[in-house]
């Protein structure tokens, strides 16, 4: 690397984060923000685990330019990003959730069922790996989005690689953890599994991963393909 990095670094104020969700076309709406409320309300400050309305619209936004139709994510709790990623499909499509507990699912689907995407997702309860497991062998996915135990996700991109299409792509939630991956005082095991995992994935020659500054870190991971003549 030789351009001095911090020319390009980008100070996020709340306030800038703010001009953001304030600029988003189409407008946050109702459903949105009244799924932040109820989780608030039931699940205090847990709800600080809901992504964000800008993280949102991109997991919209990519779902519908890369024409998935099916689409797997770990990690559901009351269902935002589901709700995100669910209003990206086309008619028909597909969003199957694995989600260890089934109380915050009680959240999500009264947001599903009110914006309309209740219909095309399905929830399955229990540990994520064992749930990927059993799903039938020709089951595809064109994007996966993993948002769930820091010290699982190498073990989900292990799951979900073989399980994408041609062109599909894995998107994993939270690899940069409040800057605290470049903290060398912290050591806490969920700050150390996301440093092994983006090393993992960094000395990889099996994947191309692209760590972008979204929310809280959003690598995008893909099947390295050779390029042909
Ligand atoms: C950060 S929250 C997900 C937030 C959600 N993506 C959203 O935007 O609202 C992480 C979730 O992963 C779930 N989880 C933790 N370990 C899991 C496992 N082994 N299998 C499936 N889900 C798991 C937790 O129960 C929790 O609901």
């Amino acid at each position: 690397m030789t351009a001095d990095p911090s020319t390009r670094v980008l100070p996020l104020s709340p306030e800038l984060q703010r001009y953001v969700l304030d600029h988003l076309n189409p407008p946050v709406d109702a459903v949105v923000t009244g799924l932040a409320r109820a989780t608030a309300e039931r699940f205090g400050d847990l709800a600080g685990m809901n992504i964000g309305a800008d993280q949102g619209a991109l997991l919209r936004f990519l779902v519908q330019i890369s024409g998935a139709r099916s689409v797997a994510e770990v990690g559901t709790f009351t269902g935002m990003s589901a709700l995100w990623l669910a209003r990206g499909l086309p008619a028909g499509g597909r969003l199957t959730c694995f989600e260890l507990r089934p109380e915050p699912i009680e959240l999500a689907r009264v947001a599903w069922s009110a914006a309309g995407v209740a219909d095309r997702i399905e929830v399955i309860i229990g540990p994520a790996l064992d749930g990927i497991a059993a799903m039938p062998d020709d089951w595809r996915i064109d994007l996966g989005f993993v948002d769930a135990d820091k010290g699982g996700y190498l073990g989900y991109v292990d799951a979900l690689l073989p399980r994408l299409t041609p062109t599909g792509f894995l998107l994993l939630d939270n690899t940069l953890w409040s800057g605290r991956v470049i903290d060398p005082h912290d050591t806490e095991p969920d700050t150390e599994a996301i440093r092994q995992l983006n090393a993992a994935l960094a000395a990889r020659g099996d994947v191309d991963v692209v760590p972008l500054t979204v929310g809280d870190g959003l690598t995008v991971v893909r099947p390295r393909t050779p390029i042909e003549d």
